[in-house]
């Protein structure tokens, strides 16, 4: 699968080393703004083809799976270039500024029958299943509650802290936090219970997201992008809990015992960057004819994008839409 990489930024530079270590993957091309930003990224993570500006690079028939990383406010357009130009997405986290725009765009794809996934890693790690199946064997319990923080000094990013590039706590790290509630918990959320910090101009810098499901599970969530924290999940439950290390990438399974004493402890595979599961996942999807990837699906990455609608509205913070 010839790879395509929009954008020449931080985590293009991780998506492109992945890239080598994939066998099924070649890196193909990267695109840039500029012709010599992407002519440095080519030379230096040997890619075939270097192009000055998006639409050239997707003009190149070779082009088949574009990795889109731009900040979060231009997903929507990028996204939508690739399609047009007959192009398979997967397109970095969050996926788009808002549900609407998600909408569009995944029956764009459907429409063109090309695959549209998003890369929000943690749904395609190997710890997923490693989670599902520790709580499936019944040794904590029935899951009564959960806690997860994610927590980084980004304040001086300009896609973190400026409205017009779609910044704040939400998009950047609270969808990572949203997302492993979902996973643990998939039942209907029943009421949710929220605050942020927010900028003068409304970006919220630090959140605080209480979610109450049907079966009576509580999830407490806290994003921050002024300062680190543990990255720590913690799953509890009627016999035991299991704490998650590094909710962004996790690294350890832990069990402790009522008693806090270490019941079991789960190492997480060997990986070359963690995001070979989502290219593969996509390179499969695609060979198979799909327009999703299981582990991502559609309805999921619109079912996020809605309840991230739902937290700004609380909070009156309003992204502009480009
Ligand atoms: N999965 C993860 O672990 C992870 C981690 C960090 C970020 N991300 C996601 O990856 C995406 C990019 O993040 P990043 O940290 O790589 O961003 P970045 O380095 O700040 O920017 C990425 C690229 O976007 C373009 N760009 C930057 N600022 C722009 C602006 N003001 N207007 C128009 N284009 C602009 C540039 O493209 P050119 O090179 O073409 O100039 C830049 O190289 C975001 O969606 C973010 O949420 C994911």
């Amino acid at each position: 699968m010839n790879v395509a990489i929009l954008g020449a930024g931080v985590i293009s530079k991780k998506m492109a080393e992945t890239i080598r270590g994939v066998d099924a993957a070649t890196a193909y091309a990267v695109g840039a703004r500029t012709l010599e930003k992407a002519q440095g990224f080519a030379e230096e993570f040997g890619f075939e083809k270097a192009y000055g500006s998006y639409a050239e690079m997707l003009a190149d028939p070779a082009v088949e799976l574009v990795y889109v990383a731009t900040p979060m406010s231009h997903h929507y357009q990028h996204i939508k270039l690739c399609l047009e130009a007959g192009k398979h997405v997967l397109c970095e986290k969050s996926f788009t500024v808002n549900a609407a725009q998600a909408k569009e765009l995944i029956a764009l794809a459907c429409e063109k029958k090309l695959l549209l996934a998003e890369a929000i890693w943690t749904r395609y790690l190997p710890s997923r299943k490693m989670i599902d199946d520790i709580i499936a064997s019944g040794i904590i319990g029935e899951v009564t509650s959960l806690s997860a923080n994610l927590g980084y000094n980004n304040k001086f990013k300009e896609r973190i802290v400026k409205k017009e590039l779609a910044g704040g706590a939400l998009l950047d790290l609270g969808v990572y936090l949203l997302n492993f509630a979902r996973m643990v918990v998939p039942d209907e959320v029943t009421k949710v219970v929220t605050h942020a910090v927010q900028t003068e101009d409304g970006v919220d810098m630090q959140d605080f997201i209480t979610l109450h499901y049907q079966g009576g599970q509580v999830a407490s969530l806290h994003s921050d992008t002024t300062g680190y924290s543990s990255g720590l999940g913690s799953i509890n439950g009627t016999k035991a809990y299991l704490e998650v290390v590094d909710v962004n990438n996790p690294q350890k399974l832990v069990v402790y015992s009522r008693a806090r004493t270490v019941v079991a402890e789960y190492d997480i595979p060997e990986q070359i960057t963690g995001f070979e599961y989502e290219l593969q996942a996509c390179i499969d999807a695609i060979a198979a004819g799909q327009v999703e990837c299981e582990a991502m699906p559609h309805s999921e990455i619109i079912y996020i994008m809605e309840q991230m609608d739902a937290l700004r509205a609380a909070w009156g913070y309003e992204i502009p839409v480009m």
